[in-house]
């Protein structure tokens, strides 16, 4: 069984309710299809009757709720909502109402906060700033985190590195900007997200050029910082570094230049020190190694809504959505 049959069967055991806020796009309605097919969740799609009729003619939506945006019963509800939400913003009914109208995924988000949905994929037609800006305007993070941001958990073929290849890696998705805060909050969340969905001892590594002093440059301070600060808010946790990619997942480079490193040599989370580097560094493995790589999930986020690449095919969204119904049981809880 490969990983995603995996996720497959956990999402299957508690269904939840996933919005695809892109009507205009067909992939939307081949995956709801195959989700719906493999009873992996429920499903609902935001877009007017005209939308669907044009896009998703070609396809049995008999088992599909279809949300429309224009004439939803529901539609005030979430106008409310939204209003209330935005508060200081100023957000007036009638600026509610037309973002939802104009953009759905603010309007998925809504049927989430509004207990109508459980979660939100989308992202296969829209970028990754747009897919996730309406999440962190009306969702917000979990309470006590301060940042949101992305992991990818790869699956790289025939690999003895990590946990018999699945690693976490993170943030390759959200923050443009990093320091020592943010690079310790994230390395706590991934380590939190390995146990989700690995079902391991996370083993995290905040990665740089240099291991453990071998450089100096406020690059590898930030890192180091960043490792001090994480220890401080999770001591249970391994959390180790900084450490060079090599050190961090080969045993024997790990012990040559990180001896007695709990991490060093055995990382399965891999924390990169910028969103350039990990966003880079996935894409790398994904391409070149032939990895399976999913995600961007979002973690930190109150309710779970993640990304799909535009490049996505169908098979994409439908392990993307089984991965957030997880998150919404999990939420749940
Ligand atoms: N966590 C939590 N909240 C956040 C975060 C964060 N990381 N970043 C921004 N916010 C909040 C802000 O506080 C603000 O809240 P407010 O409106 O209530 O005051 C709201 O989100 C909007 O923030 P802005 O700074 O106005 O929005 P911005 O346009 O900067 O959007 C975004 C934030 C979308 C995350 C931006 O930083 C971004 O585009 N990041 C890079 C995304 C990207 O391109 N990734 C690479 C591609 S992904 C891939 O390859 C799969």
């Amino acid at each position: 069984m490969g990983y995603i049959d995996k996720i497959f069967e956990r999402a299957r055991a508690d269904k939840q309710t996933i919005v695809l806020p892109e009507p205009m796009d067909r992939r939307t309605y081949e995956a709801a299809v195959k989700i719906v097919g493999l009873d992996i969740a429920n499903i609902a799609i935001i877009g007017t009757p005209e939308e669907i009729a044009e896009y998703g003619k070609d396809f049995d939506l008999t088992d599909i709720t279809i949300v429309d945006p224009l004439n939803d019963p529901n539609k005030q509800k979430y106008i409310d909502k939204f209003v209330e939400l935005r508060a200081k913003k100023g957000v007036t009914p009638e600026q509610a109402k037309e973002q939802m109208e104009k953009d759905y995924m603010y309007y998925a988000c809504l049927m989430c906060k509004c207990g109508d949905a459980d979660g939100v994929v989308s992202g296969a037609c829209h970028s990754t700033g747009n897919t996730i800006r309406p999440a962190l305007q009306l969702l917000k993070t979990k309470p006590g985190i301060s940042s949101v941001s992305g992991f990818f958990l790869m699956e790289v073929p025939d690999c003895e590195y990590g946990e018999n290849g699945l690693f976490i890696f993170a943030d390759c998705a959200v923050n443009p900007d990093m320091d020592s805060e943010k690079l310790a909050e994230i390395a706590v969340l991934s380590a939190e997200s390995c146990k989700t969905f690995l079902g391991a001892e996370p083993r995290v590594a905040m990665l740089s050029y240099s291991t453990m002093g071998s450089a100096s440059h406020d690059d590898v301070t930030m890192v180091a910082d960043a490792v001090k600060l994480a220890k401080e808010k999770a001591p249970d946790l391994y959390i180790d570094g900084e450490l060079q990619l090599d050190a961090a997942i080969d045993e024997t480079v790990g012990q040559r230049k990180a001896p007695g490193s709990p991490v060093a040599g055995k990382a399965n989370t891999l924390i990169f020190p910028s969103l350039a580097a990990g966003n880079i560094g996935y894409k790398l493995v994904q391409r070149l190694a032939k990895a399976n790589a999913y995600g961007p999930v979002l973690q930190g986020l109150s309710l779970p809504v993640n990304d799909l690449s535009r490049g996505c095919f169908a098979d994409d969204i439908v392990g993307l959505v089984a991965m957030t119904a997880v998150q919404a049981q999990l939420a749940k809880q």
